[in-house]
């Protein structure tokens, strides 16, 4: 199967959660491709889109990954604006839109989506988490600003097993796996 993004620590994280989970029936070949972003208000639409195109470029089983930032005190943008607002703000940006405010609480979503040519399934992980009030080192995107609920450090601060144990990405992830394995025998080959 293979995971289609132009994100290389996206599939770095992947892989080595499913090696740290045992996941070990799926084996992921990462091609390393932009693929176009739809405008929409909804994370999973974005993502079927994308998971689409995926399938036209390579016609085999694909998966996708598509992310968003929702800052409560922001009225959850930037949302399925995340990528754009991370490219022209950053991490600086958000923390100036945040400067005033008491409520620091975000959610990071995660969506997977896998498609075989003929049904395409979606699978939302998400953390709850802090807005930190400084850029920590480390991680990539927003990690240097994002601390997970019941933990101390922000992503960025954590390494990848660590990262892992709470990400959206696992979360989305292992949702998909468990789906993929009931089913393994129905998907089209
Ligand atoms: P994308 O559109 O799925 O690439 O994600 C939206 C934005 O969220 C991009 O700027 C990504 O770099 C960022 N992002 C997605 N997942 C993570 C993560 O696990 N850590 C930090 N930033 C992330």
């Amino acid at each position: 199967m293979y995971f289609v993004s132009k994100n290389v620590n996206k599939y770095n994280e992947i892989k080595e959660l499913l090696l740290d989970n045992g996941l070990t029936h799926l084996r992921l070949e990462h091609k390393k491709i932009e693929l176009k972003e739809i405008q929409s208000n909804f994370l999973d639409e974005v993502a079927t889109v994308k998971v689409k195109q995926a399938f036209e470029l390579f016609g085999e089983q694909v998966l996708i990954e598509d992310d968003g930032l929702f800052i409560e005190s922001l009225n959850g943008f930037p949302g399925v604006y995340s990528s754009f607002v991370y490219d022209t703000l950053g991490n600086n940006g958000i923390l100036d839109l945040l400067k005033n405010k008491t409520n620091r609480k975000a959610v990071f979503k995660s969506v997977i989506a896998f498609y075989e040519g003929k049904n395409i399934k979606t699978f939302i992980g998400e953390v709850k988490g802090l807005i930190s009030d400084n850029i920590q080192e480390g991680g990539w995107g927003f990690d240097p600003i994002f601390i997970p609920e019941n933990a101390e450090k922000c992503f960025g601060q954590m390494d990848l097993n660590s990262k892992n144990k709470y990400s959206h990405r696992r979360s989305a992830l292992v949702q998909f796996y468990k789906w993929y394995i009931q089913n393994i025998n129905k998907i089209v080959k």
